[in-house]
């Protein structure tokens, strides 16, 4: 079974509610209707009559739930939790309103936050930023956790490194800047995602251009530091560094730059030293070896939202559903 194939198997044993704020986009119809049909979730989508008649094309909504957001009984429920959330920043009842019509993104987040909604997902035709901020300033991260970063699941075919294949990369969509403090917690909430979502113990390799003190520089410091901090923190996890990428994944290579190490040459868990690493790696083996790579996924949100590539085919966000669903279901 293809990974993707595992997780809507995953999403189908205990049925999630998740919205689809992007009525302008004909992807969102689509992959409503695949959803519905699969019996992925219970998907949600957000519109006045005349936007969803203006968009939905031939696509057939029947069965699918559909908010209107000017009529929504929920409506003077969602503006209050926004002006409660946020009346520290200066929201008024007036600016809540605004700001929930036009970007229903932040409509999907209260939903959420009220628990009308399980999680969502947006991102077909919004960037990055514009998707996850109303989540960043709404559902917030879980208790004791400081940042929301993004891994991708890659699933790499006819490869013998890391679980049969499958790895998770982070961070390689949110926090610009890094330090030590930071980078352990993506490697903890890296492993958890591992475990979570391919059912495996994970070995985590924090990666640098240097292995084992090869190079001296601060960067190289900030790694070795991190591991440090997670092997304090969490003894449980299985984690080295600083690594280089074939020392982590290589057998052969990690018996001569890390002998003795539990994680180099079979780690799964790849966590890189900065968002340009990550965002280029993931770019790199999903072209080069022809990798699925399923993502960007937001892990330490106390809800599940997750963003999608504005390239994305309609299957993508079914794909993306399912795993926001199986997130919701270990929520
Ligand atoms: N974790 C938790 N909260 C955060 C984080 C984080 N990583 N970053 C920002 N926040 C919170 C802030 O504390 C703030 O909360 P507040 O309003 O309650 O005080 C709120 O989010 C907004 O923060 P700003 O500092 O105003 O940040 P901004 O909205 O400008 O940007 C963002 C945040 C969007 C995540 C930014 O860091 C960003 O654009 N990152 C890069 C995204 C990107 O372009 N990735 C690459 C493309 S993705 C791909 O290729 C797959």
């Amino acid at each position: 079974m293809s990974f993707i194939d595992d997780i809507k198997a995953q999403a189908k044993k205990d049925i999630k509610t998740i919205v689809l704020p992007e009525y302008m986009d004909s992807r969102t119809y689509e992959a409503a209707v695949k959803i519905a049909r699969e019996g992925i979730a219970r998907v949600v989508l957000i519109g006045t009559p005349e936007e969803i008649a203006a968009n939905k094309g031939d696509f057939d909504l029947t069965g699918i739930t559909v908010i209107d957001p000017k009529t929504d009984p929920n409506r003077q429920k969602y503006i209050d939790k926004f002006v409660e959330l946020r009346a520290k920043k200066g929201m008024t009842p007036e600016k809540a309103e605004e700001q929930m019509m036009s970007d229903y993104m932040y409509y999907a987040c209260l939903m959420c936050k009220c628990g009308d909604a399980d999680g969502a997902v947006s991102g077909a035709c919004h960037s990055t930023g514009n998707t996850i901020r109303p989540a960043l300033q709404l559902l917030k991260t879980k208790p004791g956790i400081s940042s929301v970063s993004g891994f991708f699941v890659m699933d790499v075919p006819d490869c013998e490194f890391g679980e049969n294949g499958r790895f998770v990369f982070a961070d390689c969509a949110v926090n610009v800047d890094f330090d030590s403090a930071k980078l352990a917690e993506i490697a903890i909430l890296s492993a958890q995602s591992f475990e979570a979502f391919i059912g495996a113990e994970a070995k985590v390799a924090m990666l640098s251009y240097s292995t084992k003190g090869s190079a001296k520089h601060d960067d190289v410091t900030k790694v070795a530091e991190a591991v440090k901090l997670v092997k304090e923190s969490h003894p449980e996890i299985k984690v080295d560094g600083e690594l280089q990428f074939d020392a982590a994944i290589v057998p052969s290579v990690a018996s001569l730059k890390a002998p003795g190490s539990d994680v180099a040459g079979h780690a799964n868990t790849i966590i890189f030293p900065s968002l340009e690493a990550g965002n280029i790696g993931y770019k790199l083996v999903q072209r080069l070896a022809k990798a699925g790579a399923y993502g960007p996924v937001l892990q330490g949100l106390s809800m599940p939202v997750n963003d999608l590539s504005r390239g994305c085919y309609a299957d993508d966000i079914v794909g993306v559903v399912a795993m926001t669903a199986v997130q919701a279901q270990k929520a």
